[in-house]
């Protein structure tokens, strides 16, 4: 049986990642894949993540490509992965070329062609406009349009009228669809709402001449679900 190893990062899981493991499966019987965890790859001064390790090993399990998965979290666990694992090839794409060589006193090295044009970095640095969602009474929602609907960046796919915070379950799945929400009135009930959303990721701003005042836990939450919460004066 032939053993094969690869690395790599996999983050936002693209065409290039899978065509590289199908190339290096097709080397071999087993196939090895070994993700960087989100700590080597701040050591090593990688550009940060946008899935965690666990996502991103996830995401490489369902191609249903690789026989076994493991974390890489150090410099030297690859010479130590190929003797322990008794690998046959290293393999990795030709962004490496020449990289791994020393690798070659363990098991032989093969440097795969890479996908052209698509890279995770490329993925993760195109522009897209944050989507908003307003929430008010059909003149407030005018009012803001006005003001933000022609905002660079900004497009407000989503209204809805202060009636369908009734029903809160709804709401929140409607405005799931959008990266924040611009609640534009008060109402009993919407520290709990706001919190809702935040805890589903649905950013929130609202402004302080609507009755908003600053909650600090609100914040906390917001910053912990990595989201905006955000009073404008
Ligand atoms: N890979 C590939 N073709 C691409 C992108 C990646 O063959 N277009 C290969 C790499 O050579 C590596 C593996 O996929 O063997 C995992 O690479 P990784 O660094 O996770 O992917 P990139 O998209 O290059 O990520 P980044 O932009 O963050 O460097």
């Amino acid at each position: 049986m032939t053993k094969v190893i690869t690395y790599g990062t996999y983050d936002l899981l693209h065409v290039g990642h899978i065509r590289l493991l199908q190339r290096a499966k097709a080397l071999g019987d087993y196939l090895v894949v070994g993700v960087t965890s989100d700590e080597y790859d701040r050591q090593r001064g990688k550009q940060q993540s946008v899935m965690s390790q666990d996502e991103r090993m996830e995401a490489v399990r369902a191609t249903g490509l690789a026989d076994e998965i493991i974390l890489e979290t150090h410099a030297k666990q690859k010479a130590e992965d190929i003797q322990r694992l008794g690998i046959d090839i290293f393999t990795v794409g030709s962004d490496w070329e020449g990289v791994f060589d020393y690798l070659g006193e363990f098991c032989k090295i093969v440097y795969l062609p890479r996908t052209p044009h698509v890279s995770s970095t490329a993925v993760r640095g195109r522009k897209r406009a944050l989507l908003a969602g307003l929430v008010g009474s059909p003149e407030r929602r005018k009012e803001t349009l006005q003001a933000y609907g022609m905002a660079h960046g900004v497009r407000i796919t989503e209204e809805a009228g202060m009636e369908e915070l009734e029903r809160p379950q709804e709401f929140i799945t409607r405005m799931e669809k959008v990266d924040l929400v611009f609640l534009l009135e008060q109402f009993p009930g919407s520290r709990e709402l706001i919190e809702e959303a935040l805890l589903h990721r649905i950013g929130i701003v609202c402004e302080y001449r609507d009755g908003f005042r600053y909650d600090a836990e609100l914040a906390k939450t917001a910053e912990r679900q990595h989201t905006m919460y955000y009073v404008m004066d």
